[in-house]
């Protein structure tokens, strides 16, 4: 017990962000735990939350709109803050954020459980950020993985002149919302809404995006860290985004991922400064086999699920670490979205400005309707250079919102193998 202890308060004090340097300071950060009696710090991260009773965030409610509640159960999980209160609302309810200009981080936290009398089963609420619908009907019950207990759904969304942004929960009929915690943190304002020309894979010929800092909201699915670690929030580079695997993505054979080895430190540029993403994105990768007359005929492929109808941002990071390439044309591959050509013959060497130089592209990708659309496959294919080799060092997908404001899709279908209900592996707290 009291080595578990001291194992906690070590944890503790390594998660302090009091002692972390960023390369990015947030001008904007708000953790609110939803329904918590006091303002805690959380154990999950060390960052302090603010309690919502009486929020100043929601001023414009009837008292008789939510109730603070408790979770009935905390599995081990599950951190305390901010999980284990609850704001449950009953009728539309308004947050009103006073935050500075520019694209914002939302961060929404579920845990999905039994409130009081309330069956979280039966909770089906849509959520709207100024102008944006992020999500409806949608039930955090439903959405959560088979080896999950809790979610939380990121979301980018614009604030303008007025420099408020407006997050309402709206219950669907006879049903109630829910909420556990709400994140808002800053970001650079040219990192995802640069206004640059995207180019759009497999579209008409010559289409591109621009996506403004004005129109623009995303709704982050997938962030990896390809061939290397999960990356906690407090481990970012100052905006707490988390990285995760991409092991569970790759589709066909495992292929290696080489041992890092940062014998000089990353050359970062204008073009892609250090917040871009933490440098243990940039210094693992995952490559193909040593065996070149195999990888000439082969693709290294990654297979994603996503709402069908939606646009979709796809930004791979690259940084070259084979020792062995010294120049242009060595190691050149070829990139592929949803079986179409993105990028024909990339050298990560020439475009980054060398060895050591991690660098960023963007690509806009549509999943229809058909068949595949609920799948956005990425295939690396080595082109026949002095390396026969294809890499990827970390990769984002966000979906776009529709011309409507639109970014939420359907819940997902009910599950329907009889599996063994999950909380029977679990152990429980209380
Ligand atoms: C961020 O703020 C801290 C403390 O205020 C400062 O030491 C650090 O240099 C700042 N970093 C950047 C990149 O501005
Ligand atoms: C909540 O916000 C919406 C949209 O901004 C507005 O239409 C509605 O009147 C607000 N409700 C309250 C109670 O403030
Ligand atoms: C809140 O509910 C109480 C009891 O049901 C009721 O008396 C009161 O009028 C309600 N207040 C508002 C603002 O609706
Ligand atoms: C929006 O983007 C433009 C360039 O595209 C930039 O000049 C402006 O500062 C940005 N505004 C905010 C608030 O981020
Ligand atoms: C936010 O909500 C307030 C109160 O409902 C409303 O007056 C304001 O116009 C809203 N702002 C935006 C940007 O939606
Ligand atoms: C909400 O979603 C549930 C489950 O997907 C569905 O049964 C219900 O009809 C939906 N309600 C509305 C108003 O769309
Ligand atoms: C890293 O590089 C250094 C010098 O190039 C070498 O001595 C060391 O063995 C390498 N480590 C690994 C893990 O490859
Ligand atoms: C690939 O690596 C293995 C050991 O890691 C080695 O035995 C083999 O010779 C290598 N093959 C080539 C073609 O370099
Ligand atoms: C794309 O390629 C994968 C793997 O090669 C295949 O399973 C899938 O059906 C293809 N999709 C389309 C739309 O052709
Ligand atoms: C996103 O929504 C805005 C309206 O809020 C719209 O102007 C813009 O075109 C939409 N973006 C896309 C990619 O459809």
């Amino acid at each position: 017990m009291l080595t578990l202890t001291m194992f906690f308060i070590s944890l503790f004090h390594l998660l302090l962000p009091t002692t972390a340097t960023f390369a990015y300071n947030a001008t904007d950060i708000i953790l609110l735990d939803c329904g918590a009696p006091s303002n805690t710090r959380s154990t999950l991260d060390g960052r302090n939350w603010v309690a919502d009773i009486s929020s100043r965030y929601s001023p414009f409610n009837d008292q008789n709109s939510s109730i603070s509640s408790k979770a009935s159960h905390q599995y081990s999980s599950v951190p305390t803050v901010p999980y284990l209160s609850a704001l449950i609302i009953k009728s539309k309810f308004n947050y009103s954020f006073h935050v500075s200009p520019g694209p914002k981080f939302l961060r929404l936290y579920f845990y999905p459980e039994k409130y009081s009398t309330f069956n979280v089963a039966t909770s089906f609420f849509s959520v709207t950020a100024n102008s944006y619908t992020l999500l409806k009907n949608f039930s955090a019950h439903m959405h959560l993985m088979t080896n999950e207990d809790f979610l939380i759904k990121e979301f980018v969304v614009p604030v303008w002149d007025n420099e408020i942004l407006n997050v309402t929960f709206i219950p669907s009929s006879n049903s109630y919302a829910f909420i556990n915690g709400i994140e808002i943190v800053s970001m650079p304002s040219g990192l995802y809404l640069s206004g640059r020309e995207i180019p759009l894979v497999a579209g008409v010929v010559g289409k591109s995006f621009s996506l403004d800092n004005i129109t623009t909201s995303l709704e982050t699915l997938y962030r990896l860290n390809v061939g290397g670690i999960r990356i906690e929030n407090v481990k970012d580079t100052g905006m707490y985004r988390t990285w995760g695997q991409d092991e569970g993505y790759l589709v066909g054979s495992d292929w290696t991922s080489p041992l890092l080895n940062k014998s000089k430190p990353l050359q970062f540029t204008a073009s892609t400064p250090a917040y871009t993403a933490p440098e243990e994105v940039y210094t693992t990768s995952r490559m193909m086999s040593n065996d070149s007359s195999f990888n000439s005929k082969a693709s290294m492929t990654w297979k994603f699920s996503v709402d069908a109808g939606f646009y979709y941002l796809v930004r791979l990071h690259f940084c070259e670490l084979l020792k062995e390439v010294t120049g242009p044309g060595q190691h050149v591959f070829d990139i592929f979205i949803n079986n179409q050509t993105a990028e024909k013959c990339i050298d990560v060497f020439s475009m980054s400005g060398g060895n050591g130089f991690p660098m960023y592209i963007d690509y806009i990708v549509m999943a229809d309707n058909g068949m595949q659309g609920k799948d956005l496959w990425l295939a690396l294919h080595p082109q026949n250079a002095v390396y026969v080799d294809s890499f990827l060092n970390g990769l984002e997908i966000f979906k776009l919102n529709q011309s409507d404001g639109n970014l939420a899709g359907p819940n997902p279908d009910p599950i329907s193998s009889p599996a063994p209900p999950v909380w029977h592996q679990r152990d429980e707290e209380n």
